[in-house]
């Protein structure tokens, strides 16, 4: 992993190697500046726990998984540069490259998104996934991806629109179906999929419920939170069916999409 990271790297960037992982800027501690991302943080010291907390509480049908697992059997056995862009604490592969701002455990490589350390056209997939909305500045993300892949390499991306505030550390934006096409107007073949349209409509709800009974007492407001989250999930998972409506794009907690340059 080390010399596969090495060899994309761009020689302008200066970088500390410590614990395992090419450091481009000191991140002292973890910002999380939303109380639920605070108790986020702390389950994902339990990754297994975490992933099916958010697998069947969240209030997103959690449909990510198919399109992941379809680019990770795609990509399988062959030698290719892989990276997952604000990887978090997930680790898809061994052999992917996980980049984010945060030190967690299976990052291999610490930067800011907006200005990656690595050479053009030198990358052939690229997974960004609940990424583009915690930075300020998405369309720098955009140019950035679209520089660093080679012709022909693949993005899969998920980007919310019908979502409630959730700070990672921040949360910035959201996309509508239109708002992808022109973003990403650069890349070819884009294939764009409506993730949950019942999801959309529950976390909001789920979030203006608790607003109504919190009183503005935010511990009674996170306790509340999980209550609702707990009662009402089942309701998301009407979008087995839902998501493959062809209104689903009005509504959709996310959107998830595949393009190449
Ligand atoms: C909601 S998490 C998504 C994590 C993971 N992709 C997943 O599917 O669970 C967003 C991630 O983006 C990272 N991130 C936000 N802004 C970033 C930036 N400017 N540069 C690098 N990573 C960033 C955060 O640290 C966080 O780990």
């Amino acid at each position: 992993m080390k010399e596969k990271i090495q060899s994309i790297l761009d020689p302008k960037f200066s970088y500390e190697y410590k614990d395992g992982k090419f450091v481009f800027l000191e991140f002292k501690e973890e910002i999380v500046s939303d109380s639920l991302d605070k108790i986020k943080t702390f389950f994902k010291k339990f990754i297994w726990l975490y992933e099916l907390l958010i697998y069947v509480i969240a209030p997103l049908y959690p449909s990510r998984y198919y399109y992941l697992k379809r680019v990770l059997k795609r990509t399988k056995d062959k030698d290719l540069v892989i990276i997952n862009l604000g990887s978090g604490y997930t680790d898809l592969r061994d052999d992917m490259i996980n980049v984010d701002l945060i030190p967690y455990a299976p990052v291999n490589v610490v930067c800011d998104i907006t200005k990656l350390p690595f050479k053009d056209n030198s990358v052939d997939q690229i997974i960004n996934i609940a990424v583009l909305e915690h930075v300020p500045n998405p369309r720098e993300v955009i140019a950035e991806i679209h520089r660093v892949l080679k012709p022909g390499g693949k993005l899969l991306c998920e980007i919310p629109f019908m979502q409630a505030f959730h700070a990672s550390p921040y949360d910035f934006q959201r996309y509508t179906y239109e708002g992808i096409k022109v973003q990403f107007q650069n890349f070819k073949n884009l294939k764009i999929h409506s993730i949950s349209p019942t999801g959309g409509m529950l976390w909001p709800l789920q979030e203006w419920i608790v607003m109504l009974f919190s009183f503005g007492i935010k511990t009674l407001h996170n306790i509340l939170l999980i209550i609702v989250m707990c009662l009402t999930f089942p309701i998301k998972f009407l979008d087995v069916i839902l998501q493959y409506h062809p209104l689903s794009k009005n509504i959709a907690s996310c959107f998830i999409f595949e393009c190449e340059k």
